[in-house]
């Protein structure tokens, strides 16, 4: 079977590719590589020995999709495509709500014309309100988001599941991603933030290669064990696999189910750094700063559906995640842009 992967060039999408490739489907990628590197899909098919087809276009353009779709057996897509960066979305609203909700919208509307009706999408914990008690189930309370990124998923979950509340012949699995971060084994693929990175790890991989002075840790006065935010951190080739289990399931069932990618660990930013500097033998300097506005402190996921529904459980440990962290970063300095 044939899967469509939109943003399949991206961090995630990458990852994900190669364990499909790996687990025997065929893979067809779209992606407008706004925010990546073509180098990866190379990477992608160097690493599995197998190829791919890859379309170089935007998911909101309908005569492409129509094209991809007339010139491939499609089974199921998993949707990637988007934008992610949490304060760019407060300065670019209009942007997001575009790309996000247009690219989704346009993407089912094709889907439902050629009558292939399975998709996995790509949300977030972000969903969760503030207010939740922890670990997070996938009943816990979602909404009053802080920022339009977080909306644009929490808009999309409600369009999917409404158009499975409609059409029974849809199979729709919304994923919440806790928080990401690692890279493949090999070290050829991995995460590779334009700019200065949002996200924690990719920032002490940046201060552990020299590329920045040092980390901030934002904040040690949180109600956690040492002060510093707790996060659940998920390797992404966990998470991959989370979609290879997610694609077995969605082309067997219809309705709309959710589901958290999650350890149901939570480490906090000391430990991470503590952890990582072990592991690697590195230095991460870091100060202690102010609070990141719109941050909690804690945020971690209860996985028990994922391993009842989808088979499927995060098998890495904060070790793994460390050392291929750094093994991606120290091997390309500069990311792809090498
Ligand atoms: P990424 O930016 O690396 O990958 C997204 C890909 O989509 C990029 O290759 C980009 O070029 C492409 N893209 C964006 N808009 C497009 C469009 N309109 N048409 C075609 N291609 C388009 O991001 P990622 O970290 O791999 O995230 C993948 C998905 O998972 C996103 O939807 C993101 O919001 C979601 N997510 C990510 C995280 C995280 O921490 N990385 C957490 C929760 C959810
Ligand atoms: C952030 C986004 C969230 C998004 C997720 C995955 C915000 C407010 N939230 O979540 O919407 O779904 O990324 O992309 O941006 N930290 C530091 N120093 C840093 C960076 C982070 O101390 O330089 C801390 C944070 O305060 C937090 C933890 O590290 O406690 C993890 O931060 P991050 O990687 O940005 O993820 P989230 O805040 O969970």
């Amino acid at each position: 079977m044939n899967v469509l992967v939109t943003g399949g060039a991206g961090y995630i999408g990458s990852h994900t590719c190669v364990e499909l490739l790996e687990s025997g489907y065929g893979v067809v990628v779209v992606d407008n590589l706004c925010n990546s590197n073509p180098e990866s899909l190379k990477r992608v098919q160097e690493i599995t020995g197998k190829s791919l087809k890859f379309y170089e276009g935007d998911v909101r353009d309908e005569s492409l999709l129509r094209k991809i779709f007339a010139e491939n057996e499609i089974g199921c897509v998993i949707h990637f495509a988007g934008l992610k960066a949490v304060g760019e979305s407060v300065a670019m609203p209009w942007e997001y709500y575009d790309n996000n909700l247009n690219s989704t919208l346009i993407l089912t509307k094709v889907m439902k014309e050629v009558g292939m009706k399975n998709i996995i999408f790509s949300s977030s914990a972000t969903v969760y309100t503030a207010d939740n008690e922890m670990p997070l189930r996938e009943n816990s309370r979602t909404g009053n988001c802080t920022n339009p990124y977080g909306w644009t998923k929490y808009m999309t979950e409600q369009i999917l599941s409404g158009m499975a509340h409609a059409d029974k012949e849809w199979g729709i699995v919304l994923l919440r991603y806790f928080n990401p971060i690692g890279a493949h084994i090999s070290g050829r693929i991995g995460e590779d933030p334009r700019g200065i990175p949002n996200n924690l790890m990719p920032y002490i991989t940046q201060v552990a290669v020299g590329r920045r002075e040092k980390l901030s840790v934002f904040g040690n006065d949180y109600d956690t064990p040492d002060g510093t935010g707790v996060r659940d951190y998920i390797h992404v080739v966990d998470l991959a696999k989370g979609h290879v289990a997610a694609v077995k399931y969605v082309v067997n069932n219809s309705g709309c189910e959710v589901f958290n990618l999650g350890t149901g660990t939570g480490y906090s930013v000391l430990d991470m750094v503590n952890s990582f500097v072990s592991v690697n033998n590195v230095a991460v300097p870091y100060v202690i700063t102010e609070r990141r506005p719109g941050d909690i402190g804690t945020c971690y996921a209860d996985p028990a559906k994922s391993a009842e529904k989808l088979g499927w459980k995060a098998e890495k440990t904060l070790d793994d995640m460390c050392r291929d962290s750094w093994n991606w970063q120290k091997n390309n300095p500069m990311g792809y842009g090498e």
